[in-house]
């Protein structure tokens, strides 16, 4: 080994990079069938993003009215403006039931019925007899489901005895010569001390990369380091210009008021006092889709009718929702708004903007979570031994748009569908190939890094992406704008030569762990715009003004973005699977998308 760190050997039957909801469900399920586990984090467990999600998780139990999958695989493929996998989206619809009922038996304290069964609320997009009515469909533990889910699944892992190795933080994949994964090198960000973890299956759940924009949703965690790895190993992402805009978050602070709270029937409204999403969305008004949501209240912005001095930003009511509700459905929000826009729920309006919410995008997998790409021609071939699950991958169950309360399902169900296929196809103690000098390009990164004596604080250069997403990969796109961005993303890009790491201890370097999130988040602001730049057409997240039409013909297909060390992007598509699985239920057939 070239460098001086002392390497600490760890050998495991599949390790899981990552402890949100997808990461523990994947975690305690295959140390539930008996695999040796390991689940590296770079905070404690119960600290990751999903602990935010407030609204909640969708499966078509009908314990509020009637429904059916089916239904919700239709509105599935609809929201994802015809850009999903229909085999996964069929697959991640019907599993939804049983995958949330499993979750209660575990012990999550969901909401409740008058006679004891899961409580469901509507959410947008999501409605009954395709497209007729609006479905309750979003199973909710009042406005902190993912709280409780996440907590549940840790109280499991803990309980299945698998290993977690916390405060860890991720730096790179172990590739072998022949392209199969072998494990993933790490930095133990107390002591100093790096690990080199060999595992049959290394399993990515590292989150999105929201923190690539300048106000977003997430947390400061979000940082795409599984996606970075990807890219890094010569690997591409899909579908990475697609990025969701929340319409409620809070102005000014970015906090997210939920979805949940249009649900409960609470609304938007213009200067005027109009609940103008009536003009746009006449059946669906305030429950249509994220990115009609959006787009809509920043017409009304565009045009003059925003709320407040700046008239930058739009109202949204739950004042007439009673005290009753608000305490129990939405304790939550009531305290949010309360901390972070000083208003009091019960009177007065929150203000809100759409704000950067979710990653479409990601690591390329099919349904068992094994990741794939294009090789020899074969769009659906896989890397063995990686996975990702949750928001770093990329299934593709949303394609173009998520529909609300479509996340935290989608953790569950592909966390549990690629712990079972672990379960299945590895034998617990197989013996690991020797591998003597693993993780040495790795460390040799890290060393680089953590030598620099430039004299551009990371923190710049982060701020300078920030606002570069911020103000040119926006809820509205054009290729002049977008072309803007690729430009200054590029200085922003050579800038890191000039990087400053000031602190050069390996004990809690803050400003060297910061520095590997900056190269992580730039690898993943660089193929979004550029994948953004390159789709001309307009489709689910992606409205691009200049080609304000969705184009089947030429553009229904997945974006594989691939980053070179120049920080130069190149690109491949691959087809939409428009198959289901089972013949249970039918592709649903590309039409024009109105709410
Ligand atoms: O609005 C919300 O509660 C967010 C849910 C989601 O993104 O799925």
């Amino acid at each position: 080994m070239s460098n001086a760190y002392k390497i600490i050997d760890h050998k495991y039957d599949v390790v899981v990079v990552g402890a949100g909801g997808a990461g523990l469900r994947a975690t305690f399920g295959m140390a539930a069938k008996g695999l040796k586990t390991a689940c590296i984090t770079k905070v404690f467990p119960t600290r990751s993003h999903t602990v935010a999600a407030q609204g909640g998780m969708s499966a078509a139990l009908g314990n509020m009215g009637p429904d059916d999958w089916r239904w919700h695989m239709y509105d599935t493929v609809k929201g994802s403006d015809w850009l999903g996998d229909q085999d996964a989206i069929e697959y991640m619809c019907r599993e939804a039931v049983p995958a949330v009922v499993e979750l209660e038996h575990y012990g999550v304290p969901f909401s409740r019925t008058e006679d004891g069964k899961i409580y469901q609320r509507p959410f947008g997009g999501m409605t009954t007899n395709y497209g007729e009515g609006i479905a309750q469909r979003t199973c909710a533990a009042a406005d902190r489901t993912g709280h409780a889910i996440l907590h549940t699944l840790y109280q499991q892992s803990l309980k299945h005895e698998a290993e977690f190795f916390i405060e860890y933080f991720a730096l790179d994949l172990i590739m072998d010569e022949e392209g199969v994964c072998r494990g993933v090198m790490a930095w133990n960000l107390d002591d100093g001390t790096i690990h080199r973890f060999r595992a049959h299956a290394v399993m990515l759940a590292t989150g999105g990369y929201g923190r690539t924009y300048f106000s977003c949703t997430g947390a400061h965690t979000q940082t795409g380091d599984g996606n970075a790895m990807v890219l890094r190993t010569g690997l591409p992402l899909q579908d990475m210009e697609f990025i969701q805009f929340h319409p409620t978050g809070i102005y000014g602070a970015g906090c997210l008021i939920t979805e949940g709270v249009r649900g409960e029937g609470g609304y938007l409204t213009n200067s005027a006092g109009e609940r103008f999403m009536e003009r746009y969305a006449p059946s669906a008004k305030d429950l249509a889709s994220r990115d009609v949501v959006s787009r809509s209240m920043t017409m009304e912005i565009r045009e003059g009718r925003g709320v407040g001095p700046e008239k930058d930003h739009i109202y949204l009511h739950l004042e007439h929702l009673g005290p009753d509700v608000i305490n129990e459905r939405l304790p939550g929000i009531a305290e949010s708004a309360k901390i972070f826009a000083g208003v009091d729920v019960a009177r007065q309006p929150i203000p809100v903007i759409p704000t950067a919410h979710y990653n479409m995008g990601g690591i390329p997998t099919n349904y068992h979570g094994q990741v794939v790409t294009l090789k020899e021609g074969n769009p659906d071939s896989v890397v063995p031994g990686l996975m990702a699950i949750g928001e770093a991958a990329c299934v593709s169950v949303h394609g173009a748009n998520r529909l609300g309360s479509n996340s935290l399902l989608d953790l569950i169900v592909f966390g549990r569908a690629a712990a079972n296929y672990c379960a299945e196809t590895i034998k617990p103690g197989q013996a690991h190939k020797s591998l003597p000098a693993a993780g040495e390009e790795s460390l040799s990164r890290l060393d680089k890094l953590r030598h620099k004596k430039g004299s551009i604080p990371t923190a710049q250069i982060r701020l300078n992406m920030q606002r570069t997403m911020q103000n040119n990969a926006a809820v509205f796109r054009t290729g002049d704008v977008l072309k803007e961005g690729i430009d200054r993303m590029a200085d922003v890009w050579a800038s890191c030569a000039d990087v400053q790491v000031t602190d050069k201890s390996m004990i809690w370097n803050t400003d060297l762990a910061e520095t590997l999130e900056l190269e992580n988040l730039l690898g993943c602001a660089l193929v979004s715009i550029h994948s953004a730049y390159n789709r001309t057409e307009s489709r689910g997240a992606h409205a691009r003004e200049d080609y304000p039409e969705r184009d089947d013909k030429n553009w229904m297909k997945h974006t594989l973005s691939w980053l070179n060390d120049k920080g130069e992007v190149s690109f491949e598509y691959r087809p939409v699977h428009l198959y289901t699985l089972t013949n249970e239920v039918e592709v649903v057939p590309p039409k024009k998308r109105v709410y």
